[in-house]
């Protein structure tokens, strides 16, 4: 196949918040795919917070970028050609393979820690674009993070940062699920309508016009807090530790909140709210369900499909808008899945 394939490198290693000029756009000629090989043609390019901590000189947990590499992203596309025998031109693939429009396989399907492999996609199940969001890692990260850590039981209270985010509106709908009372917590007074109206959640607080957010969870949360979906670490995680109720579990899911801070920062102590709560807080990284995977897709497709799971996607157009859309992400301009569609 003759043309140009666009991509991003990443130019220079952020302090604090990314800004456009730490990505640079290149061009290569598309490359041809060896025997075995595939070689896709994206749809959409996804913009994640990990990939914040990756573009840092070490990335704390997974692997760093190194400069004038190319970006580290996932995307969804076609397979326009095919070498390889488990592979068909026109099907569908989802992978760690970079800010790109063009990307090569070898059709590994290894997904194991930030691995480049690629999953196939079912285009008949869901748009393809729910590979990246709801039905792929955030999705997965969602459903084994609040059910084997979480463990929400009936008539419990659960609170979800980055509530009306990818993996928090789907662990929130989760929880109400199995039947729980749930609080988001979430950046503008747009996101805690789309969460309580929308989404069902029985209450909603926007942290950043709440003058006393550790008063606001309190009131929202009157018989206390026994799950807390942490996907933000920071200030929001030490104004809920007061609220734990006895026997609450804290899955670690991310600490968005101090991501551009690549300094260990002294934090308040939680071992006053843990020990009093008798509460118990455990990190999560989703390449330990990798194996497991299918089983969360299927039963997100199942509730999607009997109206009891919903999401929203902020799609921007034009592979070009990539670095923006992602630094936008990181502010919070998204309601559900940030994606670039780049065709
Ligand atoms: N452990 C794992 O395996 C795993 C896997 C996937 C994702 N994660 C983590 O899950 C979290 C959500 O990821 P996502 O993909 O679903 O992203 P997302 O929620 O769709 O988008 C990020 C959101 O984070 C919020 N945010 C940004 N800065 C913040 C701050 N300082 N304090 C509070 N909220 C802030 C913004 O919403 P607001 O308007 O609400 O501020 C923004 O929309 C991230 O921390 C991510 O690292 C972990």
């Amino acid at each position: 196949m003759t043309g140009v394939n666009r991509r991003f490198v990443l130019a220079a290693r952020p302090v604090g918040m990314p800004k456009e000029s730490d990505f640079r756009l290149e061009t290569a000629p598309i490359p041809t795919p060896k025997d075995g090989e595939i070689l896709i043609r994206a749809h959409y390019v996804s913009v994640d917070p990990l990939q914040r901590p990756r573009m840092n000189a070490s990335a704390g947990i997974g692997r760093t970028v190194n400069l004038g590499d190319v970006m580290m992203g996932r995307l969804v596309g076609e397979i326009v050609q095919s070498r390889n025998a488990n592979y068909r031109e026109g099907e569908f693939v989802e992978g760690m393979l970079g800010w790109q429009e063009y990307a090569l396989s070898d059709g590994d399907t290894n997904r194991d820690l930030y691995a480049p492999g690629v999953t196939k996609v079912d285009p008949t199940i869901a748009p393809i674009s729910t590979s990246l969001g709801i039905l792929g890692f955030p999705g997965v990260t969602a459903y084994f993070a609040m059910l084997e850590i979480g463990q929400p039981k009936p008539g419990e209270t659960v609170v979800v940062s980055t509530a009306a985010g990818t993996v928090g509106s789907i662990a929130g709908q989760i929880a109400k699920i199995y039947g729980c009372r749930v609080v988001g917590i979430t950046g503008t007074d747009a996101k805690v309508d789309y969460i309580t109206e929308e989404l069902g959640f029985d209450a909603g607080i926007n942290y950043a016009t709440t003058p006393d957010l550790e008063a606001a969870v309190r009131a929202a949360c009157p018989k206390g807090v026994d799950v807390y979906f942490d996907n933000t670490g920071g200030p929001i995680r030490d104004a809920v530790l007061p609220s734990l109720a006895k026997g609450a579990r804290i899955p670690l899911v991310g600490r968005i909140a101090d991501m551009h801070d690549a300094t260990i920062k002294l934090v308040p102590d939680p071992q006053i709210h843990l020990t009093r709560a008798r509460a118990r807080m455990e990190g999560f990284i989703v390449y330990d369900y990798v194996d497991r995977a299918d089983e969360a897709r299927h039963a997100i497709a199942g509730w999607m499909r009997d109206g009891r799971m919903r999401y929203r996607e902020t799609i921007v157009h034009g592979f070009e808008n990539t670095p923006a859309t992602f630094i936008a992400m990181l502010n919070g301009a998204n309601i559900g899945k940030a994606l670039v569609s780049v065709i």
